[in-house]
């Protein structure tokens, strides 16, 4: 398949507006009138959205991790070493994507995203320096690494990325993109899962905070990788073959099991409202979501309904804030409403 490539930063000759998500480009910023306004419209939903974690007061979090059983504890701080790495590299890969995106209001975007990445990787230092002496902290910063599970995993999920880079292709684009959809929208969420189900038995509430702030800005992104595909579709419908999708559904029966295992391993001390069953139940059910919003059929038919429906309300930005969050000001717009983009 033909290799992408990239326009040269002084292009006078390109066109005056791109052709498509790839292609041709000058790279002239021109919001009012441009090819792709649900680009420009996301974008300014996710710069409205700023927000600082160091506004989070963790005072009354850290007496509560203290509370927290030693499996409790160590299911915690697995789950920020993975989440760490995920943010981490999401701080730079959309911007390595930029170079071969021809469209600026796209872009935007994702170099937007990779901001607001930056920041979610800042609260998780915010919650260490607050929580762990230095000893924990540091432990927790080689997790991805020196976790034999975790970095297998890290391994192989960045598979998706750096084969598009070592040979860009639209294929590989498309492919790049659903790695996104996983990662933003089936690894965070998983991950999210441990947090929310201590604030249902009010624990950890500031932490709470800082990640239901996450979730909103990892839903924009969610949003931005299926657009980006659903576009890719309708300019290049030859690129979504059978095999194509059928190579999707593997990566996320793959993506799912390993994050069950994942889940299984960081809770086998027992972690109060996830079991084994309902970790893998929701996994499971998330991994058919993202797969039917590209209109690709489920690959796990059992997985039919929400196992944890009240995981939800509890990642909405004001759960719960009259019951035990007190300390910041929550004044921000409503969640993006995917059928607007
Ligand atoms: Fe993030
Ligand atoms: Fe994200």
């Amino acid at each position: 398949m033909e290799r992408l490539t990239r326009s040269p930063l002084f292009h006078p000759d390109g066109p005056r507006r791109p052709q498509g998500l790839v292609g041709e480009t000058t790279y002239l910023l021109e919001l009012t009138g441009c090819r792709y306004p649900w680009a420009d419209r996301l974008y300014r939903k996710m710069r409205d959205l700023y927000w600082k974690p160091d506004d989070v007061n963790l005072v009354a979090d850290h007496a509560q991790f203290a509370q927290l059983t030693p499996g409790e504890q160590e299911t915690f701080l697995n789950t920020l070493g993975f989440l760490i790495y995920l943010d981490s590299i999401q701080a730079q890969n959309p911007a390595w994507l930029t170079q071969y995106m021809a469209a600026p209001e796209v872009s935007a975007c994702l170099l937007t995203q990779a901001f607001f990445e930056t920041i979610h990787a800042q609260s998780y230092d915010h919650l260490l320096s607050s929580l762990v002496d230095g000893h924990t902290r540091e432990r927790v910063y080689r997790l991805w690494r020196d976790h034999p599970v975790l970095a297998e995993r890290n391994r192989t999920l960045v598979e998706p990325y750096e084969a598009f880079y070592r040979h860009p292709t639209l294929e590989g684009l498309a492919t790049l993109c659903f790695a996104d959809v996983l990662l933003e929208g089936l690894y965070f969420w998983s991950g999210f899962s441990v947090f929310l189900t201590l604030a249902s038995r009010h624990l950890m509430t500031g932490t709470a905070q800082l990640i239901r702030q996450i979730r909103r800005d990892e839903q924009h992104h969610l949003a931005l990788y299926i657009q980006l595909i659903r576009t890719l579709r309708a300019e290049a419908p030859d690129v979504f073959t059978d095999d194509l999708a059928a190579g999707w559904q593997s990566l996320a029966i793959d993506a799912a099991r390993r994050e069950i295992a994942w889940m299984c391993e960081i809770t086998r001390q027992g972690f109060e409202g996830l079991s084994p069953e309902t970790i893998a139940a929701y996994v499971e059910w998330l991994a058919n979501q993202r797969l039917e919003a590209l209109g690709i059929a489920p690959v796990f038919p059992a997985a039919t309904h929400h196992p944890l429906p009240w995981l939800e309300r509890l990642g909405e930005m004001n759960a719960g804030k009259a019951d035990f969050f007190e300390q910041a000001v929550v004044n921000y717009q409503d969640d993006l409403d995917f059928s607007q983009i």
